[in-house]
């Protein structure tokens, strides 16, 4: 056979050699197969919603293994002979979903839905290799799955309901029929797993070979010496290292039955090349109570945090070990603990037909690996005496490399030291593996305090770290080092201080847990139920359809942009002609090619906005703006190509990065300057009995939608069809009209749901739509323009750095009377950030009081793309800036911040800083409550009786607030519902865009209610512009609500229409009822539009007000730290579905964590480029950084008057809660300086206070480091 073949769901797949050996399985599932439940977004195995799971025997055994893998790195040739199973052959609609389908539905465990395959798939490889699952097992397994709307705990409440021992309720473990038995199409047995052959292809772009024995690829290799081979295993190191390559041969190493072997005799134990990165933890665990291999313990817990759950499911252990080699600088945890074992690789050179041992540092520096194979790695026995320990400190707790890796291996009969220790460091520099001078030093010295200190000063002496602007800081990488010295050093010391002692433990992370308590309002049910999100199933089915799974349309175009790889310049010229003359490329338009206006924003009713080019005519502004777009027959094509387009650029910049740097260079918008005065500020400064000042700083914000950018425009009979993920239809057919000059009519819009938006898909899409437009119309063929996850960080706006220094005076009580604030907003290469500094302003004073203010907010200009809006981007600057002050002002008084914040909270009746008078007030019920079901009082003395005993590890508990004014700004939205009279089905079309808030359900839950109909008999259709035209944006979470109200509406008007009928026959049932409506000619279709005047103040419809208790503690030596217990609660009013609410509540609030603890944004300082562009080097919180134990409360029998059916909105508020995190580790850290150097000072808030800021701001020195 001249191609592959294997089994996708139970289907046998043939695919010929006519691919590319780098095209991944994803794309062929996707692309060509029509299995677009499969998602796909990083495309470096680092978010896990691509993945399937995989059948296949290794060539050594007969056992068939099922396991999960990421399909994007996964190559499309190596999966020859393999059974492969996606989210749609495990269940679905038509065929009945699959337990665990059903199992996330009814946890409420999907939201936008587009992590939801990739977390069924990844459980469904779980459960195969471990029916009996624990909890805690479920929860170390969702490692490399990233959600960025759930928070998490109820896809982890979901997947533990299969666990024995979860104490979930509803919970039952897997039947074994309910997993895919692995039967053979062909046989109709269970299938081996090795149909796989030996394969010779000669594929588009480079040969394809999957040799069976170490003979064959010892030929293989010496046939092709003289061309770029590429040994291929998991592919999983192209997730981090993309732009290896090209090769001309590609040699799969699945088949070689050599690579797999497994020894164990007492001196040793002997892993094959090819043993997956879990199989090593698996056969380390078996043997680590032998003796002398106790030491694996260690190895293996170490190991079970590297990657991912998916990569260690395909990746092998010599795939980790040549990473090191082939990237030096890569800091390798294998290689690390394997050469601090004193371990040894068995090299097969393919010249020589030998095999020979070497140290792994002689591998790593002397041997030439061109031409040779790892076909083992040999780890020793310990004589018994030997400590071993090794660490890895990280940005998030889990799938992220380290800062700095270590391992220690000491061996010691009581307090001498027999013999040279092995100190290992990593992420120090790329020539660094022995601190030599520290191994030196401890040689056969006695341990002391004073040896101790000794070692300590000769590492820190040694250790030079290099500098780039993407590591931390050589500071930090060495403080790290020397600290971990310092642990290891300490638990071998006898210590006199149980206090000292708590240095030497990291931080412990039970299994987590979750608590919701919430009232349904039986009244107007099924509105106000619990009701778990309508499209659950089909999302978690990988049947919901988004943008990109549109199959392609004939002659469909791909385009890419071409991007400024300089901050500021002038265009000189551009150059396309190299890339038109690859084959399949078919197009490149630039500003010159547009027929209408260069401007893709628009001025409507709502917005007036500044205008921004669509593609850059004469001035760069940012690293990343669109200068252009290339289309292609293919991505692939259309992304080299765009590469190839040359520009040159006159008068380039040194970019402004920093508002610091603006102000410096006077690039303030001095014209949209903010200033705000309440009450009488000067007057109030005479009164204060004490003042403080102070700096807060945030950095930017990524939205992290998993479902990428994208647009799809495609020509028809008299306009352009677009169906795109935005926000904000209106704004893209405004901008796609505008583009190409033609009246609005032209643009059809469609939206069909959102992976995910969470405010960047508000104004950017309109690029997109534009551009996709202008090339549809102008080649008149459909144009996809999808954007990469790099070009989406690079391209698109993010939430808006600041500065803010502020000056608060108060009295002896702690009664904050008066706060001067400047803020510098870092509004990027437009004034379009102004609107996010002026909302930070209107959100300043949160949950408490302050009589006067004078605030000014300076719009400062950078070489940045324009700050876009970012899920409550006001409230998060604002609870930053308040809840500082308030903390500072408690740190003054020498007072818990907890009892300062409780003084100023509002009373009912005062007015706030934007003069709204607050009549409905709940705060201090809110607080009030929430402070007596956290015991936060009893908790306060826990842990001041905590930091007490532990010198090392901090904990701290404060208390947050939330007030979040509800506009229902903009005309409003409209529905339609239509009644189909043959079947009483009911079907609803309406403005706002469901992107995960549960918008679908509420307005069925709506419908249902008025229509007095079963809600399954109700479907909302996708939002299109036709049906729904002149749509306020679906944001600042009022879409929902605003949606319902319109749904009810239009149903209302059916239900009065249908009245006589229904009086005339009382007792037809509902579907007789439609008939006999039909049959007197009524028509059962109704629009309805919800104009935004619900009453209220006519600017703040409502206050919604939460409050939020957080307890963390950090590790003072690393900067680790965790969030031990987070109580949020929420007034709500009658909630629409208190299921969804809290859901939101949940995931905004850990988006907050990550916007506050570890998303950090790094640029080039010379070139302006975003350096954090993917999932290596940008972290958003994963499962591990929730609360281990998360209680969300919603405020009972509090009606809202002035929402829908008493209802507030949840969306955004609890996001601005997570600055507890920060600040009670903040509070942790400060009690660690007061504990080491007396000191009562309040450290600065640099937002993410990452664990390398956290630990920085102790300032500890070898001074303190007492034994
Ligand atoms: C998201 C992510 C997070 C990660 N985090 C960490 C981490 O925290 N710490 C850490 O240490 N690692 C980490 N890794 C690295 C991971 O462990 C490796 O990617 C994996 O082990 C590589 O195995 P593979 O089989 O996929 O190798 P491949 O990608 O198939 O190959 C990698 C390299 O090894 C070569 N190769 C493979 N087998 C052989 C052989 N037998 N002989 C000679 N050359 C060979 C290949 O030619 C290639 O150069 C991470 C990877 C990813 C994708
Ligand atoms: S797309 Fe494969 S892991 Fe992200
Ligand atoms: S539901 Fe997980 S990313 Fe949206």
């Amino acid at each position: 056979m001249s191609g592959i073949r294997f089994h996708v769901n139970g289907k046998e797949h043939r695919v010929p050699q006519s691919f590319a050996a780098t095209t991944s399985l994803n794309e062929y599932l996707r692309e060509s197969a029509g299995l677009n439940g499969t998602k796909v977004m990083c495309k470096e195995a680092g978010c896990g919603c691509c993945a399937v799971t995989v059948t296949l025997a290794a060539p050594d055994s007969d056992k068939l293994k099922t396991f999960s893998v990421q399909s994007c790195v996964t190559p499309l040739y190596a999966v020859d002979g393999w059974q492969i199973s996606t989210i749609e052959g495990i269940g679905s609609q038509r065929k009945g979903y699959h337990p665990i389908q059903e199992r996330i539905a009814k946890f409420n465990g999907t939201q936008c839905g587009y992590c939801t395959p990739g977390m069924v798939m990844n459980m469904y490889g779980l459960l195969h290799q471990k029916p009996n699952i624990t909890a805690q097992e479920v929860e170390d397994n969702f490692d490399g799955n990233i959600c960025r709307c759930t928070g998490y705990r109820s896809i982890l409440d979901a997947m533990k309901s299969f666990a024995g021992d979860a104490n979930i309720p509803d919970s039952k473990a897997i039947d074994i029929e309910d997993l895919n038995m692995n039967l053979c199409p062909k046989t109709g047995e269970a299938c081996t797993g090795k149909c796989g052959q030996s394969l010779d292809l000669q594929l588009n772009d480079a040969r394809w070979y999957r040799p069976t024995s170490l003979d064959q690829l010892s030929k293989v290799m010496k046939d092709n010496k003289n061309k770029k081979i590429r040994l291929v295993f998991g592919n999983t190191s192209t997730g981090i290292y993309k732009d290896d390559g090209p090769y001309g041969v590609y040699i799969d190493l699945h088949g070689v039955k050599e690579l797999y072997s497994y020894e164990v005799n007492e001196k040793s134990v002997r892993l094959g090349a090819a043993t997956t990165l879990t199989h090593v933890i698996e056969r380390l665990k078996a043997n680590q109570k032998k003796p002398g291999f106790k030491y694996f313990h260690d190895v293996s817990k170490h190991l079970k945090v590297v990657a991912n759950v998916m990569v260690r499911n395909g990746g092998c252990i010599a795939g980790n070990l040549m990473i090191k080699y082939w990237h030096k600088e890569f800091p390798s945890d294998v290689f690390l603990m394997l050469e601090c074992a004193g371990a040894q690789v068995e090299i097969f050179s393919s010249t020589s037909g030998k095999k020979e041992t070497s140290s792994m540092m002689d591998f790593l520096n002397k041997v030439d690996m061109t031409d040779r194979v790892l076909t083992a790695v040999i780890l020793p026995c310990l004589a018994d005496h030997v400590v071993y320990r090794s660490f890895k400190i990280t940005p998030r707790w889990q799938n992220a490399h380290a800062y700095v890796n270590a391992a220690f291996n000491i061996p010691i009969e009581g307090l001498v030291i027999k013999g040279r220790p092995s100190v290992v460091l990593g992420g120090i520099s790329a020539d660094m593996v022995h601190a030599t001078k520290t191994e030196d030093f401890l040689a056969n010295k006695t341990l002391s305090p004073a040896v101790l200190k000794e070692a300590y000063t000769t590492l820190r002496d040694e250790l030079i770290p290099t500098q780039n602007s993407l590591e931390a800081t050589p500071k930090y990488r060495k403080d790290l080092a020397s600290g971990l010295l310092y642990k290891v050093l300490l638990s071998l010391l006898p210590s006199k201080s149980s206090q000292v002692r708590s240095g030497v433990e990291d931080l412990h992370r039970p299994t987590s847990s979750g608590l919701q308590t919430y009232q349904e309002m039986i009244y107007d049910f099924p509105i106000h139920k619990g009701l778990p999100k309508k499209e659950g199933p089909v999302q978690a089915a990988g049947e919901a359809m988004f943008v990109n799974d549109m199959p392609k349309f004939q002659n469909e175009l791909y385009a890419v942009f071409v991007l400024a790889d300089v901050a500021s310049a002038t265009i000189e010229s551009i150059d396309a002609s190299e890339a038109l003359k690859l084959a399949g490329v078919t197009h490149f338009f630039s500003a010159k090619d547009i027929i209408g206006e260069n401007n893709y924003m628009f001025a409507g009713s709502l917005f007036q906005l500044t205008p921004h080019e669509l593609f850059a005519s004469k001035e760069v502004f940012f690293n990343g703006q669109p200068l252009g777009l290339v289309l292609a027959e293919t991505q692939a094509v259309a992304t080299t190509a765009a590469k190839l387009v040359k520009v040159t650029y006159s008068k380039i910049c040194t970019p402004v990065l920093s508002v610091e740097q603006s102000l410096a260079k006077d690039m303030e918008f001095k014209d949209a300057r903010i200033t705000k005065v309440v009450g009488t500020p000067d007057e109030a400064w005479k009164t204060v009995d004490q003042q403080v000042e102070g700096t807060v700083k945030m950095g930017s914000q990524y939205h992290f939608y998993m479902e990428t950018q994208v647009s799809l425009a495609v020509p028809s009979e008299d306009s352009i069809d677009v169906y795109s993920s935005t926000q904000n239809s209106d704004s893209c057919q405004d901008a796609a009209a505008q583009i190409i000059g033609k009246p609005l009519n032209f643009i059809n819009i469609t939206v069909p749901r959102l992976g995910g938006g969470f405010g960047g898909k508000v104004f950017e899409p309109a690029m997109l739509t534009a551009a996709s437009s202008l090339a549809a119309y102008l080649s008149d063929q459909p144009v996809r323009l999808n954007v990469d996850l790099a070009s989406c960080i690079r391209i698109f706006g993010k939430r808006q750095p600041f500065v803010a220094k502020y000056k608060a005076g108060f009295t002896q009580e702690g009664d904050v009377k008066v706060v001067d604030v400047e803020i510098l907003g870092d509004s990027g290469y437009t004034d379009h950030g102004a609107m996010y500094t002026h909302e930070c302003i209107h959100f300043m004073d949160m949950g408490y009081f302050v009589p006067n203010w004078n605030i000014v907010g300076k719009v400062m200009q950078t070489n940045k793309k324009s700050m876009t809006p970012t899920r409550a981007p006001g409230t998060v600057p604002g609870a930053l800036i308040i809840e500082s002050i308030m903390e500072n002002v408690a740190k003054a008084l020498n007072k818990h911040p907890v009892f300062v914040k409780e003084i100023n909270l509002y009373q009912k009746g005062q007015k706030d800083i934007m003069g709204h008078t607050l009549n409905n007030c709940t705060i201090r019920d809110v607080w009030r409550r929430l402070k007596d079901i956290a015991e936060v009082e009893g908790r306060l003395r826990q842990v001041e009786a905590f930091n007490q005993e532990n010198k090392w590890k901090k904990r701290a508990i404060t208390m947050t607030t939330c007030k979040y004014h509800m506009n229902h700004y903009g005309p409003g939205l409209g529905a339609t519902v239509t009644i189909y009279g043959r079947d009483g089905s009911v079907a609803v079309t309406q403005g706002g865009v469901e992107m995960g808030q549960g918008l679908y359900t509420k307005v069925a839950q709506g419908v249902a209610h008025v229509l007095g109909v079963p809600w399954e008999i109700i479907k909302v259709k996708p939002m299109q512009g036709i049906s729904s035209p002149n749509s306020m944006v679906s944001g600042g979470s009022i879409a929902s609500e605003s949606a319902m109200q319109a749904a009810i509406g239009a149903a209302q008007i059916l239900k009065e229409r249908m009245a006589p009928i229904r009086e005339k026959f009382p007792d037809a049932d509902w579907k007789e009822l439609c008939q006999k409506s039909e049959a007197n000619k009524l028509d059962l279709s109704a629009r309805f539009f919800n104009r935004h005047e619900l009453g209220g103040d006519p600017v703040a419809n409502y206050h919604t007000y939460c409050a939020g208790v957080i307890e963390t503690e950090v590790d003072i030596l690393t900067g680790e730290s965790q969030i031990r217990r987070v109580d949020i609660m929420a007034d709500y009013g009658e909630s629409l579905n208190p299921v969804i609410d809290i859901g939101q509540t949940e995931g905004g609030f850990i988006m907050g964590v990550g916007c506050f603890l570890t998303e950090d944004t790094k640029f080039d300082k010379d070139t302006g480029r975003i350096l954090t562009d993917g999932t290596w080097n940008y972290k958003p919180p994963t499962t591990k950084d929730i609360p281990i134990d998360w209680r969300i409360h919603l405020l009972p029998d509090t009606p809202n008057p002035f929402g829908v059916r008493s209802s507030k909105a949840c969306g955004e508020p609890s996001i601005g809660l997570a600055t507890g995190a920060l600040l009670a580790n903040k509070q942790a850290l400060e009690a660690a300086r007061k504990d080491l150097f007396g000191a009562k000072d309040f450290i600065p808030v640099d937002a993410p206070f990452t664990p390398e800021k956290a630990q920085q701001s102790v300032g500890l020195d070898e001074s303190v480091l007492a034994v």
